[in-house]
């Protein structure tokens, strides 16, 4: 089966917020740190994550992302990763995490199933690592990278959101840290949300002059493979990791769009930058619920919009992203 939508998208990749909290207090997505909202629910249990992940392995999904928050926060990471890894059908789970964790776990974290790791790292200078995140763990985070690739988690990469007048000075550093070592490096254009608007008038820095800096110094566009999704990415000779792009306000960003995202109480959210959620958590409870899982599924993906309107200066309800990681 193939889920696909009337603007010729089809998905096959779901981004699966496991928890709403985080430990971080980054500038711009939680300056102020995570709080308890009063009307919180437990995150999905792990057997109702599996029941999620089955019925969107019947609807073609093979790869499958866990964000929070700040996932490993959840003490059941690791079975949560295994019940996601053993799903027929799922052939790459990968994880979006701050990486406080990584360090003890990166053994444990590659033997429950992951392939793929995303540590978001947004300065490589620990004053100002600290500065953004609130939290004095760059070494700690360094190491943890070191242990990912020591324990042989298939792919690693570093996700760097751009600010101006923030980590401008870190982009030489991190391209250097391309050199030697095989791993990905992602520069992430600031959105603006809901509640950063003063921060991304400050901040925001277009992709632009980045790619004119790369373009200048050899790194040459490669080519898009089928099911790709919106990161631009950039090989060079001399160095063994690469650099991606993701570019939010460029035109082609939504056009390739080939994932989905569910928030950690069971919520489908079809566009990060869309209206509301469409709760599946009652399709949830049991295994023998996935035919309507999937059929309710199929049905709300036309409600899927063509284009985010962040142009507009519309963000829908992401007044942060830290609950749906991005
Ligand atoms: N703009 C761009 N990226 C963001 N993230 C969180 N908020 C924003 C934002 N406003 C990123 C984090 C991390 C991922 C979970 O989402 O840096 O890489
Ligand atoms: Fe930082 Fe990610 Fe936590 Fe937001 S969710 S505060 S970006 S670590």
């Amino acid at each position: 089966m193939h889920l696909e939508d009337s603007h010729g998208r089809s998905f096959h990749y779901l981004r699966l917020s496991i928890t709403e909290a985080c430990n971080f207090r980054c500038s711009y997505c939680l300056p102020n740190g995570f709080s308890k909202p009063a009307n919180a629910c437990r995150p999905l249990s792990v057997q109702e994550t599996s029941n999620l992940v089955s019925g969107f392995a019947e609807l073609g999904f093979w790869k499958m992302r866990l964000t929070g928050g700040e996932p490993t926060i959840r003490s059941d990471i690791l079975e949560v990763i295994e019940a996601v890894a053993r799903t027929p059908g799922i052939r790459q789970v990968a994880l979006t995490t701050n990486g406080y964790r990584l360090r003890k776990i990166a053994r444990e974290l590659r033997d429950a199933g992951l392939h793929s790791l995303n540590v978001s790292l947004d300065s490589l200078d620990s004053d100002r690592f600290r500065e953004i995140t609130g939290q004095p763990r760059l070494s700690e985070v360094m190491d943890g990278i070191d242990a990912a690739l020591v324990a042989g988690i298939p792919s690693v990469k570093v996700n760097a959101v751009l600010l101006r007048g923030v980590n401008e000075q870190d982009l030489g550093s991190f391209i250097e840290l391309a050199k030697e070592t095989p791993i990905g490096i992602r520069f992430i254009e600031l959105m603006r949300t809901g509640q950063n608007e003063e921060y991304f008038l400050r901040h925001h820095l277009p992709v632009g002059a980045l790619q004119f800096r790369l373009a200048r110094s050899g790194w040459k566009p490669l080519e898009k493979r089928a099911g790709d999704g919106p990161a631009l990415e950039y090989g060079h000779s001399d160095y063994r990791g690469r650099i991606g792009v993701i570019a939010p306000y460029s035109r082609e960003f939504c056009r390739s769009c080939n994932r989905l995202r569910v928030s950690s109480q069971g919520g489908l959210r079809l566009c990060l930058f869309g209206e509301g959620d469409f709760p599946l958590r009652t399709l949830l409870q049991s295994p023998s619920q996935k035919g309507e899982l999937v059929d309710t599924v199929r049905a709300l993906i036309d409600r899927k919009p063509e284009s985010h309107l962040l142009h507009q200066g519309k963000f829908g309800n992401a007044s942060t992203l830290a609950a749906i990681g991005g």
